[in-house]
Order: structure tokens, then sequence, then C-alpha cells
């Protein structure tokens, strides 16, 4: 019995297992904020009905220490739907220390510091239970359109995103390993075993970037799939994205109202997206105000600034190729571009994704790799999956906390993921 399922118990007698989470007393009659993981519920205990025996333990009880309450479910008398517990036992389970987290205002490195305890605070709950119903969407959502999950390594002789943020594993006598930044390349020799595929977890980044943006261990989901082009890619990218929106919509309101997301945003989030080529952002960017040039990177205001007046999150395509990595494919109307797409939410959440048309052209794929001065060697098996049986083929890569960040509005990534590591994190 959970506190979730409470409504059908209306005048019924439950048990509940939990927490604490506030209390507050009036001599004879304690009013406690009881969470049990599945939600929170208002528990009365009146000293007349446990007795004067169970009202000398209960008297102890501490925010964060754990209870065992048995009691009738009743409706608010002035709040309709919401319903409370009158508890006829009260059993201690333990009584907490005093607590380090208050209603009082800590500062972000204090509560990091405490983030093993920090975890259960209200906020920090309600996002965690978002990002639990964002994994599953994602993974029914891609079950259904026909991908499996394939599990790429995480250690790795070779880079995916480039050699800059590589962690390097001294481990194995012949090579240096590398911790996975992507299980893209991966995933594009499966996908000539299964046609559609996916994969979702750890990936590493040695960014040296202290921004609200940036983890250094984050969890991220690729898709691949065979006969699939840019543009189709982009297809499959934005009805994910509605698709996990809507499921959010449809199973944590409650959460979402914890954390005062604004809904009506939310709501509006539905393929299709806008679609933008690089040159036309960076025109509008120019007449903005950006100092942006015109084959640059976006930088984070320019992605903020892109999206500002837009409902839905915006795809921008047709990036030059000097500043994406080396396996995107060329567009044959602009070979001074790739076909690559980066989805940009909305309301300043910046990219969520990353994906491209994959350049299957052995020779062009080989003369970039040489430009990036990349091992060849090591990447003879990627090269290798365009001589048996070569197809047109696509995929990206949502970055999950990114996502969870835009969907539940939290600004900063590090709250987004159970245990953060950025540069200047490692603990707990
Ligand atoms: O754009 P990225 O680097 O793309 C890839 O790694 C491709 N191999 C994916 C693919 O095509 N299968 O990373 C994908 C996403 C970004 O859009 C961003 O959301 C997220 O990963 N990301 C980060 N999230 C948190 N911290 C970081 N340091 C991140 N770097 C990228
Ligand atoms: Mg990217």
């Amino acid at each position: 019995m959970f506190i979730k399922e409470i409504v059908q118990y209306k005048d019924k007698e439950i048990v509940l297992k939990g927490w604490v989470a506030s209390l507050r007393s009036s001599g004879k009659i304690m009013f406690v904020q009881l969470r049990d993981g599945s939600g929170f519920v208002q528990v009365i205990i009146d000293k007349a009905t446990v007795g004067d025996e169970q009202w000398e333990a209960i008297k102890g009880l501490t925010q964060e220490s754990s209870i065992v309450v048995t009691g009738i479910v009743s409706e608010h008398p002035k709040k309709p739907g919401v319903f409370e517990v009158q508890a006829s036992n009260v059993e201690v389970v333990h009584i907490s220390e005093e607590y380090p987290i208050g209603n009082k205002d800590h500062g972000p490195d204090f509560l990091l510091d405490k983030r093993h305890l920090w975890l259960r605070s209200r906020k920090q709950w309600a996002i965690q239970r978002v990002r639990n119903t964002i994994i599953n969407a994602i993974y029914e959502f891609l079950n259904y359109d026909g991908f499996i999950k394939i599990d790429s390594p995480i250690l790795t002789p070779t880079s995916c995103e480039g050699t800059t943020e590589l962690f390097e594993v001294p481990y194995f006598e012949d090579n240096t390993a590398y911790l996975s930044q992507s299980g893209q390349l991966y995933l594009e020799a499966a996908i000539f075993a299964h046609g559609r595929v996916f994969d979702f977890g750890p990936v590493f980044r040695a960014e040296k970037s202290k921004t609200r943006r940036h983890l250094t261990e984050f969890w991220m989901m690729d898709a691949e799939a065979a006969f699939v082009s840019h543009e189709e890619n982009m297809v499959i990218q934005e009805n994910l994205i509605s698709f996990v929106v809507e499921k959010v919509l449809a199973n944590n309101l409650s959460e979402l109202e914890i954390l005062e997301r604004d809904v009506e945003k939310l709501q509006k989030v539905k393929a299709p997206f806008k679609r933008m080529t690089h040159a036309e952002a960076v025109k509008f960017l120019q007449s903005a105000g950006s100092d942006i040039g015109d084959r640059d990177d976006l930088g984070a205001d320019d992605e903020t600034m892109l999206t500002k007046d837009s409902d839905v999150p915006i795809f921008v395509e047709k990036w030059p190729k000097e500043i994406k990595a080396f396996y995107m494919k060329r567009d044959e109307e602009d070979e001074d571009l790739v076909l690559g797409a980066d989805l940009i939410a909305t309301e300043g959440f910046g990219e969520v994704i990353g994906g491209s048309e994959r350049e299957i052209d052995y020779d062009i794929l080989l003369a970039r790799m040489h430009e990036e001065k990349l091992p060849i060697e090591a990447f003879q098996w990627y090269l290798d999956l365009r001589k048996y049986g070569s197809v047109p083929h696509s995929g990206f890569g949502i970055g999950l906390e990114r996502l969870v960040a835009w969907i539940t509005g939290v600004k900063h990534v590090r709250e987004t993921i159970p245990f953060p590591r950025m540069i200047n994190r490692l603990k707990p």
C-alpha cells in the first residue's frame, strides 16, 4: 500500500510505511507530513486515539524519523480531492538524528555535499520521478518504432566525439583505453544486424566547462537506423520528444506542480518542430545582436535567443563541416556543410539532441579522418562497415539530463542526475 494509491481507500483502514518529511504539534495532536517514496500525505495523530503509551514515543519524532502508520483515510474537510490519514496506531522504526537539511535556504555546495540526503527533498524527489517517466517513455517509443536496445561498450580504444574531452584508462597492456563519449559508432555496426537500434547508458566527457549544462558523467540515449535519411531522422526525433512530453504530462502533473513548471508551455511541445539551417540561424542571431561568426558554433546565449519566441524546439541543420564530427555526411548541395542537426529546446535550455546522417563513402570518410588526425588503424573496424553492405543511415543522441532539465524547468543539470559528477565534484 503506497500513498499514491490513497484515493482508492477513502474511509478504509490502511498501513503506510515511510518517513516524517515535516511535523508540527499542538499539544495533543500531531500533524505529520509523511512520505513513502510514492508521494506525500498528511497524517493526523491524536493523543486520545493512540493512547498515552504510544504518545510518549510519538512525542520524540523528528524530521526524517521512520514510522509505520495504521489509520483511516479521510477526505480533507475543506479541500475536496485531498486525502489525509487519521492514525490509530503509530510504530516508530527509527528516530532520526537532527537532520542537516531544513526548511531554510541552503547554498548549492552545501546541498551537493549532502546529495545522499538531499535526494529526499520534495523538489529533488519530483525531478527524479519525472526523469524515470522520461526514461521509460524513451524505451516505450523506440521499442514501438522498431528499435531494439543494443548495449555499447564503455571502455573503448578510440574517441567518438573528438579527442579533447577523453578520459584515459591506463589498464590494457597494448592500448590506452578511453571511457566512451557516445556509443554511436558501435550502434552503427549493430544496424547491419538489426536495422534499428539504441543504447542508453552513462558516457564521459572530460569537459573543462563549468556551465549549468555540462556534466563529466551523464546519460545518453543514442539511436541509429538503417535506410533513414537526415530528414527522416528529424521526424523520428520530434515524434519521440513529443511522446516523452505527453507521457510526463499524463503521469507527473503533481511533480510538475511541486517544481512550479509552467505546464502550458509543455502542452505546446508537439511535432512538427521548426527547422532552420545553421546559416539562417546565424543570420537571425547576427541581426538580433549576437557577435557569432558565419561558421561558428552557437553559444549558450545564441541558443537562448534563437528559441526565445518559439513554442516548439528548433532543429538547426546543415552545419559547417569543420565544427562537427568526422562521421557526419557531407551535404551534396554544398560540400562544406554536413547533414547534421542539433535540436535546441525552448526557454533557454539549449541543445538537447545531436544527430546526423552518416558519411558512407569510404574514401571521403577516410579523408575526413585523416584531416582530424584520427588513428586510422584503431578505426578500421568502423571503416569496414562501409565495405560490407553499406547503406544510408542516420542517428542521434539525447542528453538525458538536459532533457530532464528542460521538461522539469530545473535550471542546472546537476539537479537532474542522482549523483552529479563535474570537474569540481566527485562526492558523494
Ligand atoms: O551532441 P553530442 O556530442 O552528440 C554525440 O555524442 C553523438 N555521437 C550522438 C549520436 O549521434 N548518437 O551529444 C549528444 C547530446 C547533446 O545534444 C547534449 O544534450 C548531451 O548529449 N551532452 C551533454 N550533457 C551533459 N553534459 C555534457 N557535458 C554533455 N555533452 C553533450
Ligand atoms: Mg552536440
